[in-house]
């Protein structure tokens, strides 16, 4: 068995919340290279979407493994160290805990780990993005794997007609369900349409019992409690052979979907696919952004990347995208631009409420009926 691990973090910004300095780059890069070296990895690489470095490796010690968990954390404390060097926005923004203990849950760093028996020919999509939240892949997920009209091979391949389990998180209340499609598509998408608080968290083939994509399902503002940014999400999605195609899967980024994020992480912007030149949010820290690395894994190597979004196929999405940025913007500090009371990652609001208090007063009483003519 291999195991791929995407483990992600923000460990400081270059400039603001733009992008990651390229010297944190070869840093972890020089990491990753000693890690394959000494064993502990079979292949890894370092990428990164805005402000957020993601490595990419694969292992043969499964999910939640501690010394891979460690190993990111130590590498993200030598990235914070150059950006505390370099005076970067947020150094360590996304390590919460000084006392980390072998395992990265409630950390801060997100995660997406898929464990699975390499086919003979085993394509995977690495989607990394930053300024939005993991039920940001909600949307997507559902159309790749349960959506005939984005996923010809739901109808048309003998091994995908029997459907996927998509497996549920309910951030709020720490619990799981599974859903299994088409038969529960309505029952999936009551919840999943609801993305800041039910979030997928996996999907597998019903016909195969393959695993087919995993996300990073953290929320760093609920583990925190106090404002740290939106858990910029990573995915890994297998693709071909009984599994979406890699056009299937990418297919749903043509439409720039709102999500929540962006400026302070407190609006619903449009999601904007992008080659790597250009996954730097800057207007408003965004419009979000969303980049697809493809990569072939063989014997656990890792070629690739393919920049897969660095493509005029997409450039349709793009332009979409900073028509519908115009359109929230217009709404300045009005719903739905920003985001519900109940969403805001920043908020005066308790301090206006006590500030307010002694100011209101109940409304007129209702004026006493008119006899009528
Ligand atoms: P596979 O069934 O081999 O995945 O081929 C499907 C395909 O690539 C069509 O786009
Ligand atoms: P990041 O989570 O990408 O650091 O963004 C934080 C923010 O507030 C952007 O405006
Ligand atoms: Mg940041
Ligand atoms: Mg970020
Ligand atoms: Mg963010
Ligand atoms: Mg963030």
């Amino acid at each position: 068995m291999t195991t791929l691990s995407i483990i992600k973090a923000d460990t400081g910004g270059f400039v603001g919340h733009c992008e990651v300095h390229p010297d944190m780059l070869v840093a972890a890069t020089t990491a990753v290279e000693t890690a394959i070296a000494q064993g502990l990895l079979i292949d890894g690489k370092v990428s990164r979407c805005g402000d957020d470095i993601s490595l990419i490796m694969t292992h043969d010690h499964g999910p939640d493994a501690e010394p891979v968990h460690t190993f990111a954390w130590e590498t993200f404390l030598r990235t914070t160290e150059i950006a505390k060097q370099l005076g970067l926005y947020g150094a360590g923004q996304d390590l919460l805990s000084d006392a980390f203990s072998g395992n990265l849950r409630g950390m801060g760093p997100g995660y997406a780990e898929l464990e699975f028996t390499e086919r003979a020919s085993e394509p995977v999509i690495c989607f990394l993005a930053d300024k939005t939240e993991p039920g940001a892949w909600n949307l997507p997920l559902y159309k790749m794997f349960a959506d005939p009209f984005n996923t010809a091979g739901l109808v048309i391949d003998e091994k995908m007609h029997d459907g996927f389990r998509f497996e549920v998180y309910d951030l709020y209340e720490e619990k799981r369900i599974t859903f299994d499609t088409p038969r529960d598509s309505y029952d999936l998408l009551m919840f999943i349409g609801a993305p800041a608080r039910y979030v997928v968290h996996s999907v597998e083939s019903i016909k195969l019992g393959v695993p087919a994509a995993a996300t990073s399902t953290q929320r760093l503002s609920l583990i925190a409690g106090r404002y740290v940014g939106k858990d910029d999400p990573v995915m890994i999605v297998r693709c071909q052979s009984g599994l979406p195609a890699v056009g299937e899967v990418l297919e749903p980024f043509s439409f720039p979907y709102a999500v929540a994020g962006c400026m302070r992480g407190s609006h619903h912007a449009p999601i904007m696919p992008v080659g790597l030149a250009q996954a730097t949010p800057a207007r408003f820290d965004g419009p979000p952004r969303v980049v697809a690395l493809g990569f072939q894994i063989t014997g656990g190597k890792l070629i690739g990347p393919r920049d897969m979004f660095a493509d005029p196929s997409f450039d349709r999405a793009r332009s979409q995208a900073n028509e519908a940025m115009d359109y929230f913007r217009g709404h300045g500090p009005f719903e739905p631009h920003r985001l519900p009371l109940s969403e805001l990652e920043y908020t005066t609001m308790s301090a206006l409420e006590a500030k307010m208090a002694d100011r209101w007063e109940p409304m007129p009483p209702v004026p006493a009926t008119r006899a009528p003519v």
